[in-house]
């Protein structure tokens, strides 16, 4: 029998995506999606990718029928938080796409966002990326699915923070995204003729990711004891992408390093991670990796070089911010918290050539 979910915010990029997912997993029934501003609109006039496959209409929130299993949300920051408090009541496990579950420290939520509406529930959200919490989101009733530039810095930094291979206060994040990110609802930022043929910084620091980002990579570095405490400098550029993110990480090691010593901390490290490919190839075109080669998919993509002539390591993380940065990363998530394989409905590979 398969679980009923409903999706919250389901006209947004990331609700649509998870809907296309949602869809043709063999263990999801979908119940309801919602739009405010498109009540009662056919799905498919929004995400014409959706025809033969939905003839769904979108309805309002307050028509929302919370009798399910799941429910996403997929919805902006600060107006999150306050319906997982209403629906957690209800007993449906709740997967906040939003930031508003990330951080776990509510004066670090309020310095990067703003004060929590329900900093109660923070100790109860497990933070969303299953290759560093598979067993916590296995018994969560709040999962927070990661930012999608966080998720491919993460995927990127752990193996070397866990290893102890790098000086942690030395991390550089370097990152190309593409326009989906910033969502559907209109932005000048992203109106075709400002956006086209960009190659724009426009966080170049202090970017709010940055704050879950050295969450994470501390609880791991505390894990192995390291002397030392785990700081990133996150540079994100927009640029001529629709979906994607490729970031490029640099970081001093502490103690010269052979690629041996890299393929041991990334294979281990990801051993019974079967979304995450290591790409380190000596011949073909696809060398290290890259956006297109994800599209579509729910894989992320990592691969390394060490600097022969100094003591510095690149890493270079491939990932779709709307599958492994969210939509895709909230299945996951899912199928973990419904004691099914984490494959689910989301093992696909991705086009080429695209
Ligand atoms: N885009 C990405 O790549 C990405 C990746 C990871 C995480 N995220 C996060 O995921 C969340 C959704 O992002 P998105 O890109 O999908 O945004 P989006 O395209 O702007 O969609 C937002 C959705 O929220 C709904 N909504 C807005 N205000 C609402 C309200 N007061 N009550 C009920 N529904 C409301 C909108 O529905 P209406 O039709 O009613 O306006 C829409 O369906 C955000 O928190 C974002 O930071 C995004």
């Amino acid at each position: 029998m398969a679980f009923k979910i409903s999706i919250i915010g389901a006209s947004g990029y990331t609700g649509g995506e998870l809907l296309r997912w949602a869809l043709i997993h063999p263990e999801m029934q979908v119940a309801q999606v919602t739009s405010e501003r498109f009540a009662g609109i056919p799905v498919t006039k929004l995400n014409p990718n959706l025809r033969s496959f939905t003839q769904a209409e979108f309805v309002s929130v307050k028509k929302l029928n919370t009798d399910v299993d799941a429910l996403f949300l997929c919805l902006p920051h600060k107006v999150s938080a306050p319906y997982a408090k209403q629906f957690i009541e209800t007993g449906a496990k709740i997967i906040d796409l939003s930031a508003d579950f990330r951080i776990h420290n509510k004066d670090v939520y309020a310095k990067y966002y703003q004060e929590h509406p329900c900093p109660e529930l923070l100790a109860k959200a497990v933070y969303g990326i299953p290759e560093l919490h598979r067993e916590e989101i296995k018994k969560a009733k709040l999962v927070a699915c990661a930012g999608c530039l966080a998720t491919s810095v993460i995927l990127a930094a752990a193996p070397l923070v866990k290893a102890g291979l790098i000086e942690n206060s030395t991390i550089i994040a370097d990152s190309k995204i593409g326009s989906s990110a910033s969502g559907a609802a209109f932005d000048i930022s992203t109106h075709h003729p400002e956006r086209q043929g960009v190659v724009r910084s426009y966080k170049p620091s202090g970017h709010r990711h940055t704050a879950e980002i050295e969450q994470e990579l501390n609880e791991i570095a505390a894990s192995v004891g390291a002397p030392t405490k785990v700081s990133v400098g996150l540079t994100p550029h927009a640029i001529e992408m629709v979906r994607g993110i490729l970031t490029t990480l640099h970081a001093r090691l502490l103690s010269p390093a052979k690629d041996i010593d890299l393929w041991k901390a990334y294979r281990s490290f990801y051993t019974g991670s079967p979304f995450i490919r290591i790409v380190k190839d000596k011949e073909t075109l696809y060398r290290y990796p890259e956006p297109k080669c994800v599209a579509g998919t729910n894989f992320a993509d990592v691969g390394f070089e060490i600097d022969p002539e100094r003591p510095r390591i690149i890493i270079m993380s491939a990932i779709d911010n709307l599958v492994k940065g969210s939509g895709g990363q909230a299945i996951q998530d899912f199928n973990l918290m419904f004691g099914l394989d984490e494959k689910t409905g989301i093992w696909q590979p991705g086009f080429h050539p695209i």
